[in-house]
């Protein structure tokens, strides 16, 4: 895998840590099964992109390294949630997919009825984590939170996404619905993770706009270059299959644009990203500088 952005690592360990902490306290006795293939896809790594994009936000507003108490069950939850997405992704009546994050998927770990329920359960305990007083936001903001997510994980983003991308399989989709298509999928759910963490760091309306216009760049440059990896990229590198989306005819940009323009418009889309968050932002910190690298990472990543 690409080096992390130095500090993203530290962000992915105090997620996974933070993650342990929420599981512990869960009931494992009668339900254990669903817990056990809950853990098997949430734990089994994964960059933490979304959990680093909440805490980069979030430090980005208070102009500080110190996080709010909160901030890293806002991450653990964006976790939880994109978990959930990726174990339903996988499952055969989606993309088929038998390879996640290195381990056989979670249906074929257990069985398909186990991953269905053990994504439901990691949708639910995302919005439990949100809506918890242990998260330390005040209840006004914790409901901002949970609206946001709810919005961005359903039908006007991940789900409604996910539902267009299985529909084009096999019909020709115009560029504009493509396009729409993948913001949905996609890219809702990562500006979300930005907003969150702009909103618990208390951020201005300036910078708030900075980062809902950043997130959004971020958000379609990251499933572009995740359609970049898949035509170029083989299992062992990506923990997942490769050379999918043609197999099933999904629409994207690099079907649409072919490889260069595609790659071309990830970069332009990155660029903009830095463009938009700088001039909200208005002068260099080193919370800025980690936005950027993490905007950088999306495209230069190997997996
Ligand atoms: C994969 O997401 C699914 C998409 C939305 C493209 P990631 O590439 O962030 O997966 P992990 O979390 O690192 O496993
Ligand atoms: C999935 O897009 C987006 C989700 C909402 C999970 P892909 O189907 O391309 O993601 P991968 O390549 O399986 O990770
Ligand atoms: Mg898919
Ligand atoms: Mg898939
Ligand atoms: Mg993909």
């Amino acid at each position: 895998m690409t080096a992390l952005p130095r500090h993203m690592l530290a962000d992915a360990a105090a997620t996974e840590k933070e993650l342990d902490s929420i599981f512990s306290c869960l009931p494992s006795d009668s339900v254990g099964r669903v817990i056990e293939a809950m853990v098997h896809t949430v734990m089994a790594g994964g960059k933490r992109l979304r959990a680093s994009l909440v805490l980069g936000a979030t430090r980005l507003a208070t102009g500080s390294d110190e996080l709010p108490s909160g901030a890293i069950r806002v991450a653990a939850a964006y976790e939880c949630l994109h978990a959930y997405s990726l174990i339903h992704d996988d499952l055969p009546a989606m993309d088929n997919a038998a390879l996640r994050r290195g381990k056989p998927a979670c249906h074929i770990a257990y069985d398909e009825a186990t991953a269905i329920l053990a994504g439901d359960g990691l949708q639910s305990l995302a919005f439990e984590i949100l809506a918890s007083s242990l998260t330390g936001a005040s209840t006004e903001l914790r409901v901002s939170l949970l609206e946001l997510l709810a919005k961005a994980s359903g039908v006007a983003g991940m789900v409604g996404g996910q539902m267009l991308d299985i529909e084009a399989e096999g019909r020709k989709m115009n560029f504009a619905e493509m396009k729409r298509m993948q913001e949905m999928k996609t890219g809702a759910l990562i500006k979300a993770a930005v907003l969150s963490g702009g909103m618990i760091g208390g951020a201005s309306s300036t910078l708030l706009e900075g980062l809902a216009s950043y997130g959004e760049s971020v958000g379609l440059a990251f499933q572009i270059a995740d359609d970049l990896l898949d035509k170029n990229s083989d299992p062992k590198t990506l923990g997942k299959p490769a050379q999918q989306d043609a197999a099933a005819d999904k629409a994207s940009f690099v079907h649409a644009l072919g490889f260069e323009a595609a790659s071309a418009e990830a970069d332009r889309l990155v660029n903009k990203a830095h463009e938009s968050l700088s001039e909200a932002v208005g002068y260099a910190t080193p919370q800025l500088t980690y936005m950027l690298d993490l905007a950088d990472f999306t495209t230069q990543r190997q997996a």
